[in-house]
């Protein structure tokens, strides 16, 4: 079936199965239209239409992005789906939560119509490491569709908690690349930044990480977010109530990287 006047819009979330994405779906159900659930495997999801997905595999997002031009016009993405340092080595991870975002952004950029909005998630990771970036890691993360990027990637990080904050960052810096293409077509992209979350990836990092602890301790709010709290903040950007915010990241951490850039000086 091809695009028809009365065709119903088209929202999409990945990593639709749990966490923060899993609460997107919810937020979405208010745009009324057809609702794309994506993850690993197909989710079930009451209302939604699950479709399998590896965000990281080029032929299955142009497949994804195909799909969702059959289904009707396309009005929002939510691209949740994402790994943690502790889930995979540093290459998996650049290649899930860098490239899988870059070829995410790249295939829907062409179904943009005025109206279309995305938010992509990045991680207050990111502004953790952003003093000690410098611009040849800069220059790495830009290009994450190189051929070679996955090579380079992996000989210049080992880590996987380094590669996890400098593809958060990479996240944020191709939102602000898109922000600009899509702009073009009248659509808009943005991302939020969680910062400590309680969702099966977040309770993992967790029990694994004891500096997370201390990021707790350092969180001025005194808690971790709970997903809806971050679902609440992309059901805005995606909304029409944020027509005029597009290529910005949104913190979403409850003053975290503020306490722990003021640590010790209060
Ligand atoms: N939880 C936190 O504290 C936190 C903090 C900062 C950023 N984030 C980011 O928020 C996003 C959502 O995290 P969450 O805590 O809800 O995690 P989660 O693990 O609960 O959910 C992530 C979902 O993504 C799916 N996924 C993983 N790899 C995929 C792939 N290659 N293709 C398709 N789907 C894939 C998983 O199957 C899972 O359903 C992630 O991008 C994460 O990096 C989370």
């Amino acid at each position: 079936m091809s695009e028809t006047v009365d065709a119903h819009p088209v929202a999409v979330v990945t990593g639709a199965a749990s966490g923060m994405g899993r609460e997107c779906v919810e937020s979405l159900r208010a745009l009324e239209g057809v609702l794309v659930a994506v993850d690993l495997e197909a989710p079930s999801i009451e209302g939604t239409v699950g479709v399998a997905c590896d965000v990281s595999d080029p032929a299955a997002v142009d497949a994804l992005a195909a799909r969702v031009r059959d289904l009707g016009p396309f009005r929002a993405l939510v691209h949740a789906a994402g790994i943690s340092p502790t889930m995979a080595d540093a290459r998996r991870v650049f290649e899930v939560d860098l490239l899988g975002t870059q070829l995410v952004l790249d295939a829907f950029e062409e179904l943009v119509v005025p109206g279309s909005a995305a938010v992509c998630f990045s991680s207050s990771a990111a502004y953790q490491i952003a003093p000690f970036v410098d611009a040849e890691q800069d220059a790495l993360i830009d290009d994450p569709t190189a051929v070679d990027f996955l090579a380079r990637a992996e000989s210049a990080v080992a880590d996987s908690g380094l590669a996890y904050s400098l593809a958060k960052r990479g996240v944020i810096r191709a939102v602000a690349r898109a922000a600009v293409r899509w702009g073009r077509r009248g659509g808009r992209v943005n991302s939020v930044a969680p910062g400590l979350i309680d969702t099966p990836m977040g309770r993992r990092e967790m029990e694994r990480q004891p500096i997370m602890q201390e990021m707790l301790a350092q969180t001025p709010l005194g808690r971790e977010g709970e997903p809806r709290e971050v679902a609440d903040v992309v059901a805005y950007l995606v909304s029409d109530a944020a027509s005029f915010v597009s290529g910005v990241d949104v913190l979403v951490d409850g003053a975290m990287i503020q306490g722990m850039s003021s640590a010790g000086t209060d």
